[in-house]
């Protein structure tokens, strides 16, 4: 459950398309130590239906766009992570192809009327 200040509201992507933005994020260490770190997230408008992944690959953590923005292959039916090529399923996040170790990591979103929300901070 995230608190109601803890939302931004960006541009709904249009179809096949994604849209960037930025979020903080809270991991603790093996040490115990708390650090907060800058993120980034995406959301997809696929087949209609709309999804916010953290923008951080499950293989190696690289952004998964090296075109910032650009997150589909050539067909626009899959993810691709451009360090490696892994591939992903745009509305499960599943790996499909690569050497991704699991899925991408979904963030909450919320659908307003011409517009979304998205989290500013997450726990990790
Ligand atoms: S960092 Fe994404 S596939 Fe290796």
């Amino acid at each position: 459950m995230m608190d109601d200040d803890n939302w931004q509201v960006i541009d709904r992507p249009e179809e096949g398309e994604a849209v960037c933005f930025d979020l903080q994020a809270e991991m603790r260490l093996f040490d115990g130590a708390v650090v907060n770190v800058s993120e980034q997230g995406f959301v997809v408008c696929f087949q209609g239906e709309l999804r916010a992944w953290r923008n951080h690959c499950p293989h190696a953590g690289s952004p998964l766009d090296w075109i910032p923005g650009q997150f589909f292959d050539a067909d626009g039916q899959l993810l691709v992570c451009h360090t490696h090529h892994a591939e992903f399923e745009p509305l499960s996040g599943e790996c499909i192809a690569g050497p991704c170790p699991r899925g991408l990591y979904a963030l909450p979103i919320k659908e307003l009327n011409k517009a979304i929300a998205v989290p500013l901070r997450i726990v990790l």
